[in-house]
């Protein structure tokens, strides 16, 4: 078959799925329940033997998780789950946690807090760049990276560590839709090798983005980092971002609707680092990932999604999750630049 040929029948067997998810009735994707569990089911078994990529070690605690767990969950805003895989493990949150502590500051203290101190612009640097705080002295970046993510942290107000914190694992809680906790031994791994980032919450402290206690903020910070989610949690904090502000399984209206646009603008900015153009470009999807391995990943009014898959690309993205979301983000039409169509994300 010339290559012609079998991207026409590609594009063709795509476009005969999705018109029939769309023609079903069922959910808010217009695609029945049985369909939406297919396409999770086919993205696992697609990717589940796939091996590349490499945890990350420089947290000494993320080198011993199990390189082969994977598990896919979806979760639509009438408060449907299909999962496959792994989907009860738990690693930790890390880097996805930015998004809900942004969340909270900007529920808090409004859009323009985040957009005044530490900006909302890709810096198209490493996460923990050193130099991406030095150009702009640390403003004209964004709260995904760990400078922006370290000053939101000391953004969230009171008047004890206890009382910032239990704020912030709150809010990590009520989106998805359980109480989470802390992984001890994460947390203490990644307390004794920060230095960095001790360092960039210095460094963003001296050019007064940080008023106080900066490294308060960055322990905070570092044990928000070490909360524990499974793909199921992180699919609902996901839908819940998905469904304007409200946690589609238990009711709860965690932020505002108005506040929704700011964080996926961000996430779409910024979520997959360095690499947040070349997602964006592929799926559309506003998305965060962590090096722990989870990735989420949110189509506006349709669904949240998330893969918890520890491998990582050199830009710190979990391999695995990056494909499976695209693949059922693909087969369903989440792309929100092209409501109702295919893109090319999975070939
Ligand atoms: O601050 C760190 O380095 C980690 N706690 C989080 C980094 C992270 O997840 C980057 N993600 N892709």
């Amino acid at each position: 078959m010339t290559s012609l040929a079998r991207n026409s029948t590609t594009t063709f067997r795509h476009v005969v799925i999705v018109c029939a998810l769309l023609a079903a009735t069922g959910t808010p994707l217009g695609a029945q329940t049985a369909d939406l569990q297919r396409v999770v089911n086919a993205a696992y078994e697609k990717y589940k033997n796939l091996h590349e990529g490499k945890n990350a070690d420089y947290i000494p605690a993320l080198a011993k998780v199990d390189s082969n767990l994977f598990g896919i969950a979806l979760v639509t805003p009438d408060g449907k789950v299909y999962t496959a895989g792994d989907v009860t493990a738990e690693v930790s949150i890390q880097s996805v946690s930015k998004v809900f502590t942004m969340a909270r500051v900007i529920q808090d203290s409004g859009a323009k807090a985040i957009e005044n101190n530490m900006g909302v612009d890709a810096t198209g640097q490493a996460f923990n760049s050193i130099v991406a705080v030095e150009q702009y002295k640390g403003s004209e970046m964004n709260a995904m990276v760990n400078p922006g993510a370290i000053t939101a942290t000391s953004m969230v107000s009171g008047t004890s560590r206890d009382e910032i914190w239990n704020k912030i694992i709150a809010t990590y809680s009520d989106f998805a839709g359980r109480p989470l906790t802390v992984n001890q031994e994460v947390f203490k791994s990644e307390a004794e090798t920060n230095q960095r980032n001790q360092a960039i919450a210095m460094l963003m402290y001296a050019y007064g983005h940080i008023k106080d206690n900066p490294l308060q903020a960055c322990d905070i910070y570092t044990e928000q980092c070490a909360v524990s989610v499974n793909a199921k949690d992180l699919a609902e904090m996901a839908a819940t971002l998905a469904n304007a502000g409200k946690n589609p399984v238990t009711g709860k209206q965690c932020m505002s609707s108005a506040n929704v646009p700011k964080v996926l603008a961000v996430m779409a900015t910024a979520g997959l680092y360095d690499d947040s153009g070349k997602w964006l470009f592929t799926t559309g999807l506003p998305a965060k990932s962590g090096v722990g391995g989870g990735i989420i990943a949110v189509s506006p009014g349709k669904f949240g999604i998330a893969v918890v898959s520890p491998p990582l690309d050199a830009a710190g993205n979990s391999v695995k999750a990056q494909k499976a979301i695209a693949e059922v983000s693909n087969a369903l039409g989440g792309n929100p630049y092209a409501p109702g169509m295919v893109t090319t994300a999975s070939k």
